[in-house]
């Protein structure tokens, strides 16, 4: 068995956890600041920095001594080198790589994307599900992205094709942001999740841009043309905001953001005081939209690309209606769907270290002075 401390720090959750052989989690501690952002309604980078240096330490510590572990048992570290907040992911990779140094131990630099696309591999081998059908369509849905992968697994390691992405807002950027605007609160997605089957989904209408361009791709010497599954989310929030003013709802929201933000955890009931039919259905509407846009491009996209399997993964991923429509649209396909658990949807560092496996195997070793890749790219093996 191969033992891996992962260590995720990219945006607001300072995480380690072990790992053994991509495939066993050991431990997995995250540290989450959505206290210290809630204000804010949003991530704040530079206190995200600074609760990442007061609290990877501890974090560290809690990982190894969960998973009976000490840091001359590792056999390597893998840390987040990208995508995320710069100034977040030095502070784990800084402290990753003085881990390295000292223990004379390999380190391994981890895309985030490929950590959440891991995180669904991890859970099936866990389930001792090994017979994983490639190619792979891989939906990586979360705060900062939206992205259909093509992934395969080749001798040297797994390699990614982006073959659609977000033209603007992430989905989960735009459930933060209609939350937000509606006196919701931060995050969104998860009270608009809690709150969406309390509405009627039908009650809005929504469009949703459908972008034409087409990509030209050259497959075995001749060029094929194959549509682009881009999504584009930005659109929807000002459809939102528009009903909102339209219906003359401005009063109504400034009074349940001012209730809301004096709970510390408002229950069910609470948001269910502060929020008229109105409200409900027009949540419920938005959450529709937004499920049967992602769900009806990634099929789009698996047919065109005839794909054997279908991966949906990020924090967006823990959303209940987007997993029962993707079950049961994707079994009437006969494609298979897997999803990560809640814990491993959102951001975490068993992803990171189960995403490490398949190097440590090649021995694909970070250099001592990479650095943090704030707009790093997910291509993989070449
Ligand atoms: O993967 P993640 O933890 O961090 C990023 O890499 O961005 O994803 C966080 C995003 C947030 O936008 C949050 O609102 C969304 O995932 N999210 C959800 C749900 N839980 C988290 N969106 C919809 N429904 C949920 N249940
Ligand atoms: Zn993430």
């Amino acid at each position: 068995m191969a033992y891996i401390l992962g260590i995720e720090t990219s945006c607001d959750e300072t995480a380690a956890a072990v790992v053994g052989s991509g495939e066993h989690v050991l431990s997995n501690v995250v540290a989450s600041q959505i206290a210290t952002h809630k204000p804010y309604g949003g991530v704040v980078p530079e206190l995200a920095s600074r609760e990442h240096l007061r609290n990877i330490l501890p974090v560290v510590r809690s990982a190894l001594a969960e998973a009976g572990q000490t840091y001359r048992s590792l056999d390597a570290l893998a840390v987040t080198q990208g995508p995320g907040l710069a100034g977040a992911l030095l502070v784990g990779i800084s402290f990753a790589k003085a881990l390295s140094f000292a223990l004379d131990k390999p380190l391994i630099a981890v895309n985030h994307l490929e950590g959440h696309i891991h995180a669904v591999l991890l859970e099936q081998l866990q389930a001792g599900h090994r017979d994983i059908s490639f190619p792979v369509l891989a939906l990586v849905v979360s705060g900062g992205h939206t992205h259909l992968y093509l992934a395969e697994r080749r001798e040297q390691g797994w390699s990614y094709e982006t073959i659609g992405h977000t033209r603007d807002d992430a989905a989960g950027e735009a459930f933060d942001k209609v939350a937000k605007l509606l006196g919701l609160g931060y995050p969104g997605g998860p009270v608009i999740d809690t709150l969406a089957p309390l509405g009627d989904a039908a009650a809005v209408k929504f469009p949703i841009a459908q972008l034409k361009h087409r990509d030209r791709r050259h497959k075995q010497g001749r060029q094929e043309t194959k549509a682009r599954f881009d999504f584009s989310y930005s659109g929807i929030k000002t459809a939102v905001l528009r009903y909102t003013e339209a219906h003359g709802m401005r009063a109504q929201i400034e009074n349940r953001r001012r209730i809301l933000r004096s709970l510390a955890r408002p229950t069910l009931e609470d948001y269910l005081s502060v929020c008229d039919r109105t409200t409900l259905n027009l949540v419920a509407s938005f959450q529709r939209t937004m499920v049967d846009d992602l769900i009806a491009k990634s099929l789009a996209a698996a047919r065109s690309y005839e794909v054997r399997t279908l991966f949906v993964t990020g924090g967006v991923a823990a959303n209940n209606q987007l997993r029962s429509g993707f079950e049961l649209r994707a079994h009437m396909e006969g494609l298979p769907v897997f999803f990560p658990s809640r814990p491993l949807s959102t951001d975490n560092a068993a992803m990171i270290a189960a995403a490490a496996f398949p190097k440590w195997l090649v021995k694909d070793f970070a250099c001592p002075d990479f650095s943090a890749d704030a707009g790093l790219v997910l291509v993989g093996v070449r």
